[in-house]
């Protein structure tokens, strides 16, 4: 190895997801008896086990697949909803009202108690195989408090989303309108410097179409790429909102029509599926049977919040994905990779394949079909991640 920079191979792998269907079987790109050599952070050889580096971690036979991108989380706030989850699994319905608790909690929270609660979750997450992802601002629905939120989420990932169009904050009750041209206007320039993304929570009780429309659009103009939180309580024109829009994501897509699933079909827009909320919440599952089949990109996502899915477990995801939303086991970790990738537009993440960004998981497992056969089990024995 040349100037300095070490290797580090993952020898002796029983079986190896790269998700690059041209390195292996299938559409995963499986292949068997395999080492991952990785440098500098990037995978720079996938070959036969066996191969040499500085550093070597054994996988003793077992699995290996590429880390879990997370691509929708709301990581950064303060406070708990354990009583309205309480009460919710008693028979209350959710709604969107739920996020000004947090919006308040947050709001008084300082930096470090915010950096705290981050980190604590962000630590969770790795440890549960997330090797990437993105975080939402959205509970300060103010401008300087989306700010400090994007400023935040900044210091644990270059996927910032701005969501300051998250719900109207009760100071702005009876005038939603001129909320909508704060967060269009000032709190975007103030916001847009730490971000990738800008999102919009497409409902009833939250925003109406023109209202995201009119985030979204402004935001494009900034450069800022899109997401949108749509069709999660109820149908709606999120969907069709995000594709006409060129948004890089429709995330929830818990109630659609066929006209949706052919929008999002015929589109670049991926569906990103969030399991555990609509768990959470008791809410029917979305039918992704049905995106997949008709040829939609589909993601799926942990949501961690402290409203709708206060996990950050993408193991439980993809349980929930094969048991619940009817993906088989392969295009489960598909979507909880290379579909978090794609929904995020990051080639570079989600597969192992020379090039990709070196984020890896050694699984207790001899394949991935054991994460949805062994629910709830601590099954990421290793996390290599950049
Ligand atoms: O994606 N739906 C909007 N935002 C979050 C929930 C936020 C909350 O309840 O605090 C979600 O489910």
């Amino acid at each position: 190895v040349d100037g300095g920079v070490t290797a580090l191979v993952i020898d002796r792998i029983g079986l190896l997801v790269t998700n690059d269907p041209t390195l292996g079987e299938g559409p995963l790109g499986v292949v068997r008896d395999a080492a991952v050599v990785i440098e500098d952070g990037r995978v720079s050889a996938v070959t036969a086990a066996g191969a040499a580096a500085d550093e070597r971690v054994d996988a003793a036979g077992r699995a290996v697949v590429p880390g879990f991108v997370d691509s929708h989380t709301h990581l950064v706030f303060a406070g708990d909803r354990a009583e309205e989850f309480t009460a919710r699994m008693a028979g209350q319905a959710y709604a969107a009202g739920g996020i000004g608790v947090t919006t308040a909690a947050t709001r008084t929270a300082s930096d470090d108690e915010l950096r705290a609660g981050s980190a604590r979750r962000w630590a969770e997450a790795r440890a549960g195989g997330t090797t990437h992802l993105e975080i939402k601002s959205g509970y300060a629905l103010d401008v300087d408090g989306e700010a400090r939120l994007c400023r935040l989420a900044a210091e644990l990932t270059d996927d910032v989303t701005f969501l300051g169009a998250h719900l109207v904050p009760q100071e702005y009750g009876g005038r939603a309108d001129d909320y909508v041209a704060l967060v269009a206007g000032p709190m975007l320039d103030a916001c847009a410097p730490w971000c990738r993304w800008a999102d919009a929570f497409c409902e009833t009780g939250a925003f109406d179409a023109d209202q995201c429309r009119t985030v979204l659009e402004a935001a494009a103009a900034r450069g800022l790429g899109l997401r949108v939180h749509a069709n999660q309580l109820g149908p709606g024109p999120g969907v069709q909102l995000a594709v006409e829009l060129g948004a890089a994501s429709a995330d929830h897509c818990t109630y659609l029509t066929d006209t949706d699933v052919d929008a999002l079909a015929g589109s670049a827009t991926v569906a990103t599926l969030l399991p555990a909320a609509d768990f959470s919440t008791r809410q029917p599952y979305p039918d992704a049977r049905r995106l997949i089949d008709a040829g939609a990109t589909v993601a799926i996502a942990s949501n961690c919040n402290p409203g709708s899915s206060y996990t950050t477990s993408m193991l439980f995801c993809i349980a929930l994905a094969v048991r619940d939303l009817r993906l088989t086991a392969d295009e489960a970790l598909w979507a909880a990779t290379a579909g978090g990738a794609a929904a995020l537009r990051r080639p570079d993440l989600g597969r192992l394949s020379p090039g990709s960004v070196g984020a890896a998981l050694v699984l207790d497992a001899p394949s991935h079909h054991h994460l949805a056969y062994r629910p709830g089990m601590p099954l990421v024995a290793e996390v290599i991640a950049q």
